[in-house]
C-alpha cells in the first residue's frame, strides 16, 4: 500500500473525515490539496481544516483561469451537453483535479492518490480513470468505497477526532460547484415527482419585481468566446459576468434525470445560466459559419464528445482526434450573437460573422436576389424521381397508419 498520497480535499465533511481516517487505519501520510475551479469558498479555513484533521501538509491551486482556457473553451467549442441539457459541470473539473493531483503527488515524493468520492457515482470514475492515464504507476485510493460509514457517522468520527467540520445531520442537499455551475443531489430532489423546493436555487433566482429587460453581445473568436457588448474579457471572468447577468432574469436551470455511467438513472438540477447562453450562443454561431456536411457531422460528434466528458474518457486519444476535427471547424466561428434577456428567457435575437456563409443575395425574396431560379426545377425533379417510380410501379404510401388509430 501507498505510504504517502496527495487527497483531493474539497473541505467537506467525506474528505476531512478521509484524511483522518486513511491515518489511522492505512497509516498513510496525507497531503491534502484543494483545487480552485471557482467555488464559492473560503480557502484559508479550508487548508486550516485539513491540518486540524491530521494531512501532514495543505495546499490550495488556483486553477480557475487553466478550467476556464482548457476546459471550458473546448466544451463550448463542442456544444457540450451531456443527454442533450447538461454542461457538464462536474465532469469537466475531475480531469482538471486528476492533473494537479498527480503534479502535486511528484512534488511531495507520494506513490499514491486518493479521492473522496463514494462507489454509486460519475466521479470517481473520472478520477480513477483520469490519474491512470496521466500517472499508471501511482495507487488509486478510495477511503469512502471502503469505510462503511453513514453520514452520521461521519459527523460522529469527526467529533470524535475534533475535526472542525461544518456538516450538520440535516444538511439535505450534496453540492458540488465551479465557475460552470453548480450541480446539486439528494435530499426532496430524489423523488424524480417533486418539484425542486425553491431554496436549492442560488444562481438561477426567481426575477425582481419590476426587472428591465437586458440584451448581452457575446464575441467570439475561433468559436472561443472573448468579450461581452464589445469589450475584451477573459474566459474565466466573461463566465462570472454572463452567471450574474443571465441568473437574475431566472434562466438557467436544468432539472432532468440522468444516466449515470455506473447504471444508476438519477435525478439532478444544475444551475448554469453562463454555460447554456455560451452553448446556445455558439452553436447559432455555427449556423451562419458552418459548411452543412460540416455542422451536420459535427453535431453527431459533439454528442460523443460530451459523453466522453462524462464518461470520464478526457485524458483519451478519442478526445484527442475529436479536439482536431473540431479545431478545423472552428476557424471562421469569429462573430458575434446577440442574447435577449426579460424574465424566465435568454434567447438569441441576432448574429453576425466575420467571414459568414449565409449569404443575403442568396436568400432574399427582394429585389437583390440573385439566386438561379431557374435550375430549381430539374434539381427538384430528380431529387423526387426515385419516389415518382416507387409510387407508380409499387403504390406509394400506406394509408391510415398514425399511432392514435384504432385506439378508440
Ligand atoms: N451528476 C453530475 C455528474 O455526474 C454531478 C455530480 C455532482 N457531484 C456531487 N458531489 N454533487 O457530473
Amino acid at each position: 500500500m501507498a505510504k504517502r498520497v496527495v487527497l483531493a480535499y474539497s473541505g467537506g465533511l467525506d474528505t476531512s473525515v478521509a484524511v483522518r481516517w486513511m491515518r489511522e487505519e492505512w497509516g498513510v501520510e496525507v497531503v491534502a490539496l484543494a483545487v480552485d475551479v471557482g467555488q464559492q469558498e473560503d480557502f484559508g479555513a479550508v487548508r486550516d481544516r485539513a491540518l486540524a484533521a491530521g494531512a501532514i501538509d495543505a495546499r490550495v491551486v488556483d486553477a480557475r483561469a487553466e478550467f476556464a482556457d482548457e476546459y471550458v473553451a473546448r466544451a463550448i467549442r463542442a456544444n457540450a451537453l451531456y443527454e442533450g441539457k447538461y454542461p457538464l459541470v462536474s465532469s469537466l473539473s475531475r480531469p482538471l483535479i486528476a492533473r494537479h493531483l498527480v503534479d502535486t503527488a511528484r512534488d511531495v515524493g507520494a506513490d499514491g492518490v486518493a479521492h473522496g468520492c463514494t462507489g454509486k457515482g460519475n466521479d470517481q470514475v473520472r478520477f480513477e480513470v483520469s490519474c491512470r492515464a496521466l500517472a499508471p504507476d501511482l495507487e488509486v485510493m478510495a477511503p469512502v468505497r471502503e469505510w462503511g460509514m453513514t453520514r452520521d457517522d461521519c459527523i460522529d468520527y469527526a467529533e470524535r477526532y475534533e475535526i472542525p467540520v461544518t456538516a450538520t445531520k440535516e444538511k439535505p442537499y450534496s453540492i458540488d460547484e465551479n465557475l460552470w455551475g453548480k450541480a446539486i443531489e439528494c435530499g426532496a430532489i430524489e423523488d424524480p415527482w417533486n418539484p425542486a423546493p425553491e431554496d436549492v436555487y442560488t444562481l438561477v433566482r426567481a426575477p425582481e419585481p419590476g426587472l428591465d429587460r437586458d440584451a448581452v453581445v457575446v464575441s467570439f473568436e475561433a468559436g472561443v468566446p472573448v468579450g461581452l457588448d464589445g469589450g475584451d474579457l477573459e474566459l474565466v471572468d466573461l463566465v462570472g459576468v454572463l452567471n450574474e447577468r443571465v441568473g437574475r432574469f431566472g434562466w438557467g436551470s436544468v432539472d432532468m434525470v440522468e444516466n449515470r455511467r455506473v447504471g444508476i438513472k438519477s435525478r439532478e438540477i444544475y444551475e448554469c445560466p453562463a454555460a447554456l447562453a455560451l452553448i446556445m450562443a455558439h452553436g447559432d454561431l455555427e449556423s451562419i459559419t458552418t459548411e452543412r456536411d460540416v455542422q451536420r457531422e459535427k453535431q453527431r460528434l459533439d454528442i460523443r464528445y460530451a459523453e466522453l466528458i462524462y464518461d470520464g474518457l478526457w485524458f483519451s486519444p478519442l478526445r484527442e482526434a475529436l479536439d482536431a476535427f473540431i479545431d478545423t471547424t472552428q476557424r471562421h466561428v469569429t462573430g458575434e450573437v446577440r442574447l435577449a434577456l426579460s424574465p424566465g428567457r435568454c434567447a438569441v435575437v441576432g448574429r453576425r460573422a466575420d467571414r459568414p456563409l449565409y449569404d443575403y443575395e442568396l436568400a432574399t425574396y427582394e429585389a437583390q436576389d440573385s439566386f438561379r431560379h431557374e435550375d430549381a426545377a430539374g434539381f427538384v425533379r430528380l431529387w423526387g424521381l426515385g419516389l415518382e417510380v416507387w409510387s407508380r410501379r409499387q403504390g406509394g404510401p400506406e394509408q391510415g397508419t398514425g399511432p392514435t388509430r384504432g385506439r378508440s
